[in-house]
């Protein structure tokens, strides 16, 4: 992966910021419809490193697929724009980069899957020659020895007999199969940073356990730094070490996984968990968190969340709670954070 950037590249590394793998800094990204602006991101930073997982959690809309395509360089633009921020990888702002420079990034330096394998999937041509594809694209492997690699990256999502079944088409694989493929192809290259864009939202409840077991798995023999979005904590609780919840296009508590769930410091966060079933607080009733999400187009003053909010007063309609810092690492968007852990897990 060095050799991918060029010289003067790497030295402009670690020129601020944490000195994290991928760190996306103050990010704005907003997209111009008939309707008005949407302001889909608004202010997200986030990072992750070699070996870590960072869950990015928050409910449909909120920002976090587009943050990604951002990230991977692959928003639609128009109608999108990013108005402000960095996205540092190796310390490069990648949204300095021309398009060139950024396509060698793409796959081999961050690469990512998507929701949807069975559309991402090509109907029409054998997995095993799909996922050849990446080598004798990106690499000028000859077709035989591509295809070697193709089965023995079809092992190595644990797709069984792979050998018999590398000329198989899409449509005979399962879904939780299929998305191994989409797995296979966005590990081809090796890549630093996975990201993982609701990779299990289509599959049934025990095949999405194997499949974060799977990414749980690659990730500790490559190192990868991994991302992984989602809608539904208690698929990515065991696996991630830290979590940003998103609301409105912005990250409103960040938090390690123990520290959230056991303690969350932003009504919104809390919320989330008392929507999800948990074994451990079991005969709880379970809550869905009243209203809807904000509209982009017509954001609430201060506090996205405020109409929503059970700890809401006047000062939360006029202003925008900061992300600042609660004790440890931690850091919530709520003016009235204390009273939140305060209250515990209700
Ligand atoms: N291509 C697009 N054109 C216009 N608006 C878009 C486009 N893509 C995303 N958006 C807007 O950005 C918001 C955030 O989308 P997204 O990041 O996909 O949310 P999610 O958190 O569900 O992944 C959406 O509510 C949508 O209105
Ligand atoms: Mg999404």
């Amino acid at each position: 992966m060095v050799e991918m950037l060029s010289e003067p590249l790497r030295s402009g590394s670690g020129a601020n910021g944490t000195g994290a793998l991928l760190e996306v800094e103050n990010l704005h990204v907003e997209f111009h419809t008939r309707s008005g602006v949407a302001k889909a991101v608004n202010g997200v930073s986030y990072s992750v490193n070699a070996g870590e997982t960072l869950a990015v959690l928050g409910e449909s809309g909120s920002g976090k697929s587009v943050t990604a395509q951002t990230i991977m360089g692959i928003l639609d633009m128009p109608p999108g724009r990013v108005t402000a921020g960095q996205i540092r990888f190796r310390g490069v702002d990648l949204l300095k980069l021309p398009e060139e420079e950024r396509r060698k990034i793409r796959g081999e330096g961050i690469s990512m899957i998507f929701q949807d394998a069975l559309s991402a999937l090509n109907p029409v041509f054998p997995v095993g020659w799909q996922i050849a594809e990446m080598y004798r694209v990106h690499r000028g492997t000859s077709r035989s020895e591509a295809k070697k690699k193709a089965i023995e990256l079809m092992d190595r999502v644990r797709i069984p007999a792979a050998k018999d079944r590398v000329n198989d088409y899409p449509h005979q694989f399962s879904g939780g199969m299929r998305q191994r493929i989409m797995i296979a192809m966005a590990i081809a290259l090796d890549p630093e940073i996975l990201i993982a864009d609701e990779p299990t939202t289509a599959l049934d409840v025990t095949v999405q356990a194997q499949i974060m077991e799977l990414l749980a798995e690659l990730q500790r023999e490559s190192n990868m730094g991994l991302i992984l979005i989602t809608h539904d904590l208690g698929v990515v609780a065991d696996v991630a070490d830290k979590i940003a919840v998103m609301y409105g296009g912005r990250i409103v508590e960040q938090a390690s996984v123990y520290d959230l769930f056991r303690n969350p410091a932003h009504p919104y966060s809390k919320g989330l968990l008392e929507s999800i079933p948990r074994v451990d607080l079991k005969g709880r009733e379970l809550h869905a968190i009243k209203g809807t999400p904000p509209n982009l187009l017509q954001m609430p003053t201060g506090c996205a969340f405020h109409p929503r909010c059970p700890y809401r007063r006047d000062r939360c309609e006029t202003e925008v709670p900061p992300l600042q810092p609660v004790g440890g690492t931690r850091k919530s968007a709520c003016h009235y954070w204390r009273e939140v852990l305060d209250g515990g897990t209700r």
